[in-house]
């Protein structure tokens, strides 16, 4: 294992991400952010200076678990202070997993403004995946507004309240068109591009040989889209997700939420003398983005020469029976870790849309998440009892609750408290969806988790009840960080608090989080009387 060392700046730029010039976030002057790339057991020092004028900023590295060094998941007002213009700080800790992960900012909104990059671990040197390919190639996915994201921030935070849109574009690799269309050749209503190649938002070109099997690494860092990804006549072998091996499974095309990343095999098994789409298009959501395009390029042909056949249409946004069909696919690979069959502790979550004196917010058992100045890691460890609410958030919501309709009394209200878990137990989460402000709406959120892995044990339609506990998967239910609710519906999952920490758990939709989507878990510290509190050292 080696320790492998950066030296990043974090600074705007002028980009053009997909054609039209804008500012974008970026570290050492690249948008999208480079990549990392590292083996299992390696330990990874990113020292970041903060090249910014006039705010903070930090960055997470989704899908790491941090064991033993909370201090380093990088989130504003949880594990740190966002780092002062001007400022260095250096980022210290183990990839201890091999998969695919990325990074991002985890400050107000910068995720939004392009602050992400992928973070690839291999295996560890003289170790095998459990399957194989003869090349890889990285896709990261990401949504694009014209808009920037101050102004965003502001009318998401505005009475009466401004929704911030559809995003104008889809990116991959930070590559997308907004004014004209790659594929216009398929369409007699669109205006071609004219790339001589070298542009910063031409497509990317996956350069393969014929007969191969290629892995390709996907990752959405969307800010609100869910997305659908398919290749142009080529099947794919589901293989990994979120860094965890699965079942293999084949599939024409599937859906990702933002925060999720997979691993999928492609055998380059089609006519040699054509080249083919990738198509990136939204779901969950009306559509009113265009897709995003790459493409595969069989290297017996002309890069240049465009697909002959049109990129794949995407699944219909709203028929969720595919989306759930897909996830309900989704199993451990045989001999993975399975879950403790007990729970210790059941929290459940009520995810409703809300008003506070007449903005609209997001809250979890009527509990919109407002993060408090002084880092929570800190305060919690010197038992700063007066930097957030010491009454921890309720473990669950009225029984009689409808989640079929609005909310009946929509008033909700800010709160900065926090769950404490006590350390080395089972929790367990039901996520329950519910009908937002306005009637028959109800919106997709994909919950992630910092410092853990958790067993995805199901998912269901309606409210949970007593009967669903038999339906929970405790034989092979994968293991992700995170885990989408559909409308209407819940999601069951299961995890052990081995990781002291304080942990962020929300939607990862941008403008959700901001809105107050998330609760944050405090484990591994004892509870010594009423207020006080200190860390559990283990080892
Ligand atoms: Cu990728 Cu807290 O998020
Ligand atoms: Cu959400």
């Amino acid at each position: 294992a080696k320790a492998r060392h950066f030296k990043w700046e974090v600074d705007y730029m002028i980009g053009a991400p997909d054609c039209l010039e804008h500012v974008v976030m970026a570290i050492n002057g690249q948008f999208p952010s480079p990549t990392i790339k590292a083996r299992a057991g390696d330990t990874v020092v990113v020292h970041l200076t903060n090249k910014l004028h006039t705010e903070g900023v930090v960055i997470h590295w989704h899908g790491i678990r941090q064991l033993g060094t909370p201090w380093a998941d990088g989130t504003a007002s949880i594990s740190q202070c966002a780092i002062n213009p001007g400022e260095t700080f250096v980022y210290r800790f183990k990839v201890d997993k091999a998969g695919t992960y990325f990074y991002h900012g985890h400050y107000g909104m910068q995720r939004s403004a392009g602050l992400y990059g992928l973070l690839i671990v291999d295996v560890e040197e003289g170790k095998k995946e459990p399957f194989q390919y003869d090349g890889e190639f990285n896709l990261l996915l990401s949504d694009w507004w014209h808009k920037g994201v101050h102004d965003q921030e502001v009318d998401l935070s505005s009475n009466p309240f401004r929704w911030i849109g559809e995003p104008e574009s889809l990116l991959i690799n930070g590559r997308g068109q907004y004014n004209c269309s790659l594929a216009a050749a398929h369409d007699s209503k669109a205006s071609g591009c004219t790339f001589r190649g070298n542009e910063a938002c031409a497509p990317n070109i996956l350069h393969v040989k014929p007969n191969k099997t290629y892995r390709l690494r996907v990752a959405s860092t969307t800010s609100l889209a869910s997305l659908n990804l398919a290749i142009g006549n080529h099947k794919m072998l589901m293989v990994e997700a979120d860094g965890n091996y699965l079942q293999p499974f084949s599939v024409n095309d599937f859906d990702i939420y933002s925060g999720e990343t997979y691993s999928v095999l492609f055998r380059t098994d089609q006519r040699p003398t054509d080249n083919y789409w990738i198509s990136v298009g939204v779901r969950g959501r009306q559509p009113r983005t265009p897709q995003g395009l790459a493409i595969v390029h069989y290297q017996t042909t002309t890069a240049s020469k465009l697909p002959t056949l049109p990129p794949p249409q995407t699944p219909l946004w709203n028929d969720y029976a595919r989306s759930k069909s897909f996830s309900n696919k989704i199993r451990a690979l045989s001999g993975s870790p399975k879950p403790p069959i007990n729970h210790h502790r059941r929290i459940f979550l009520l995810n409703t849309q809300n008003r506070i004196n007449g903005y609209t917010k997001w809250a979890i058992n009527n509990v919109s998440l407002s993060l408090p100045p002084t880092p929570y890691l800190g305060s919690i460890k010197h038992r700063l009892t007066n930097a957030f609410d010491q009454k921890s958030p309720p473990d669950t919501f009225l029984s009689t609750y409808d989640i079929m309709k609005p909310p009946p009394n929509p008033n909700s209200t800010y709160g900065s408290g926090v769950y404490m878990l006590k350390f080395n137990t089972t929790i367990d989460v039901i996520l329950q969806n519910a009908n937002a402000l306005n009637p028959n709406v109800s919106e997709i959120h994909p919950w992630h988790l910092h410092g853990h892995d958790f067993w995805v044990l199901g998912y269901g339609e309606g409210m949970f009840s007593k009967r669903d506990e038999d339906k929970l998967n405790l034989k092979n239910p994968p293991l992700r960080n995170t885990v989408v609710i559909f409308p209407y519906g819940w999601t069951a999952l299961r995890f052990v608090t081995d990781n002291p920490g304080v942990w962020a758990f929300h939607c990862h939709i941008e403008p959700h989080l901001h809105m107050g989507m998330g609760v944050v878990f405090a484990e591994g510290f004892i509870l010594l009387g009423r207020y006080q509190t200190r860390l559990f050292l283990v080892a």
